[in-house]
């Protein structure tokens, strides 16, 4: 859902597969864009200007994720899904860890690395082109994964959840954050909005997982789509004229809907796929 320019389908349609081309666009399109940045000026002023998220996430939400993280100074931490990495650089800054940023677009991972500099990371954050189930990196290479309202587009969740367990070392966590359906199996919400977080990553041995969710989480991202629509315009704004279409198409559904943070653990030893955790 939001910011997922991709997700031609409505309430009940079937979306279609995000592709690296069309994120590549969307990431060009943002980086020239006035009308994101206002957005995000009304939606919150303390975000750090220079995060520019393709996600919906405050200043708060981000301090909720670092802490869930649980990371110690000197650790690496993992963004799957990282974008142009500025909510990944922001956590990395605020915790005092090297980053490995991970996106299947070769856009977003060059604005990413670009970036780092903005936030005194040059030389620790480090971005490359993969994909949510084939990140390319050694088994046990992160003391934390986080997933800023990415994972839910792989094309096979459960591929990507145990790409997740590979990569993570045995007792360390996923902070992943995006959205829960109410109503369990919701026909009304394309499938990515429909998963049952805890079911889908005990089912690959994740285990202690927890879903977490707040209304003033929920409440920033509808007013993202609302401020994006009363900027009117969009003019010559494409990345604008984006949200505004996805805004049309998101609020209409977005009370079906939790706003979610999800924390899950590698076990230590052995991994049993299954229900327990
Ligand atoms: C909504 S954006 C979030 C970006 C970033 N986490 C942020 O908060 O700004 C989703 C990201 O997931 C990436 N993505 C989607 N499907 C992917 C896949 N199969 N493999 C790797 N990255 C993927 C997109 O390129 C995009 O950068």
């Amino acid at each position: 859902m939001p910011q997922d320019r991709q997700d031609a389908g409505g309430a009940g349609q079937a979306a279609s597969v995000p592709t690296a081309a069309g994120f590549d666009e969307g990431f060009a399109a943002i980086a020239a864009s006035p009308g994101i940045r206002r957005v995000w000026q009304a939606v919150d002023p303390d975000l750090p200007p220079e995060i520019e998220p393709f996600s919906f996430v405050s200043v708060a939400l981000l301090g909720h994720v670092a802490n869930a993280l649980a990371l110690a100074p000197g650790q690496t931490l993992v963004d799957l899904g990282c974008g142009r990495g500025g909510p990944g650089l922001w956590l990395a800054q605020s915790q005092d860890v090297s980053l490995i940023g991970v996106d299947f677009s070769p856009v977003a991972a060059q604005h990413a690395g670009d970036r780092a500099a903005l936030f005194g990371l040059a030389d620790t954050a480090h971005f490359v082109v993969g994909d949510l189930a084939a990140t390319g990196l050694p088994d046990a290479a992160a003391d934390a994964v986080v997933s800023i309202d990415a994972l839910h587009l792989a094309p096979d969740l459960a591929a990507a959840a145990r790409e997740v367990l590979r990569i993570l070392r045995p007792g360390h966590r996923l902070v992943l954050t995006s959205w829960q359906p109410r109503t369990p199996e919701d026909a009304r919400l394309p499938s990515r909005l429909r998963i049952d977080w805890t079911t889908a990553l005990r089912s690959v041995g994740l285990v202690d997982v927890q879903v977490e969710s707040r209304v003033e989480w929920h409440d920033l991202f509808t007013r993202v789509y609302q401020v994006a629509l009363d900027l009117g315009g969009p003019d010559e704004d494409v990345a604008l004229a984006r949200l505004q279409d996805e805004a049309r198409r998101h609020l209409p559904i977005a009370e079906l809907v939790d706003r979610v943070v999800v924390t899950a653990t590698r076990p230590n030893g052995g991994v049993a796929a299954g229900p327990a955790g």
